[in-house]
């Protein structure tokens, strides 16, 4: 079909957002996007408790999609299709988004498309760029870290992943250790983007070093706990040695925070080398036309992205990443996919045939 107007529904986690994206003539233009987070409420008890990540999402998706509709100035008739994200994430969010999707598909005859959260994160560069495929993604975000050669659309080839926390999570637990949040200027701010704004006041980026880490092996995983224990000992270290009063933040966090990122962005390069080199050692690229994915929410870290993009030109090959505002959940990526999926003559399955059913 060449027009095709998807509402998305993406409530996997802690961020309820719902987007409207219109594809016109081969052209793609998001009409709306309207995203509310929980971030503020979660910090405050150091994660993610589900049962209250649910109640939020219940008593804000209603407004979050009314939002919607008016920010497109759009009937819900006009609406083809609605997308809402089935897996993976917290069942019970899931469930919340997944309901409403439901509901709106019942009410207005729609039909539904289930889609999967990665995948979405993985092919919403697509919808800004023309990327052939196939092509190697790195997806970086609060819940995991994989490395995948993509084939098409619905062919992933799983080269690695995490074996323990993903990069979001220890930024995440890092930044909160180091009590980044009880300064103004980063309420209600990310870990990742906290650990990004520290570090450009480093005056000494090399005072905290960590070591590399599954430096001998030679798959494609990740792991982030290694730094994440390095970073708690680090600065129980430094507390000690500045005999810091509780509830302080040590003074050279700036310096702590570059060492980390440069950490971080360090394994990250390192193991994006061993999956560059195995899919060309493997012939899978198409001729010489290469090309790398970056995404998730990490993917927003200019350093990370850069460092990966240097490394990625040595090999020819051309990086890429969706705009920073859907880098990060957002339901725009939701109903991208599932223009993707439509395009690719995918099956909507309509609403009676739907079972509430979510895999965590
Ligand atoms: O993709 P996302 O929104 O949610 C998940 O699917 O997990 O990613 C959220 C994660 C958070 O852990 C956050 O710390 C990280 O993305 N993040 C960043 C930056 N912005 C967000 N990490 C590093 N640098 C950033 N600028
Ligand atoms: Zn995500």
């Amino acid at each position: 079909r060449r027009n095709l107007t998807v509402l998305g529904i993406e409530t996997s986690c802690d961020d309820t957002g719902i987007a409207i994206v219109r594809r016109e003539n081969d052209n793609n233009k998001v009409l709306a996007n309207v995203m509310n987070s929980q971030q503020s409420f979660h910090i405050r008890y150091g994660g993610i408790i589900p049962p209250r990540a649910q109640d939020l999402h219940r008593s804000k998706i209603a407004e979050v999609y009314e939002r919607c509709l008016v920010e497109a100035n759009i009937k819900p008739e006009e609406i083809d299709a609605i997308a809402v994200t089935t897996r993976p994430g917290l069942p019970l969010s899931l469930m919340v988004g997944l309901r409403f999707a439901r509901h709106i598909a019942r009410t207005y005859n729609k039909p539904m498309v289930p889609v999967h959260h990665m995948k979405a994160h993985a092919l919403q560069a697509c919808m800004e760029h023309t990327i052939p495929y196939p092509f190697l993604c790195l997806l970086i975000s609060g819940g995991h870290s994989q490395l995948c050669f993509i084939k098409g659309p619905e062919e992933f080839l799983l080269l690695g992943e995490t074996l323990d926390d993903a990069p979001g999570e220890a930024f995440d637990k890092i930044a909160r250790r180091l009590r980044l949040y009880i300064n103004p200027e980063y309420r209600n701010w990310n870990g990742g983007q906290i650990v990004e704004q520290a570090a450009k006041l480093a005056s000494n980026p090399e005072a905290f070093e960590f070591p590399l880490p599954l430096a001998r092996m030679r798959d494609c995983n990740f792991s982030f706990a290694g730094i994440k224990n390095n970073s708690f000992r680090a600065i129980k270290r430094q507390e000690r040695i500045e005999a810091c009063p509780p509830d302080s933040v040590i003074t050279n966090y700036a310096d702590f925070c570059a060492g980390l990122l440069n950490a971080i962005s360090r394994h990250l390069m390192n193991r994006t080398q061993r999956a560059m080199e195995f899919c060309i050692e493997r012939g899978l690229f198409s001729g010489n036309c290469r090309s790398l994915v970056v995404s998730g929410g990490v993917a927003n870290n200019d350093t990370i992205f850069n460092d990966i993009s240097h490394l990625a030109e040595q090999y020819d090959c051309k990086t890429y990443r969706p705009s920073k505002k859907y880098c990060s959940d957002n339901g725009v990526m939701i109903a991208w996919n599932a223009i993707e999926q439509i395009m690719n003559d995918k099956q909507c399955l309509t609403y009676d045939y739907y079972k509430i059913d979510v895999q965590g």
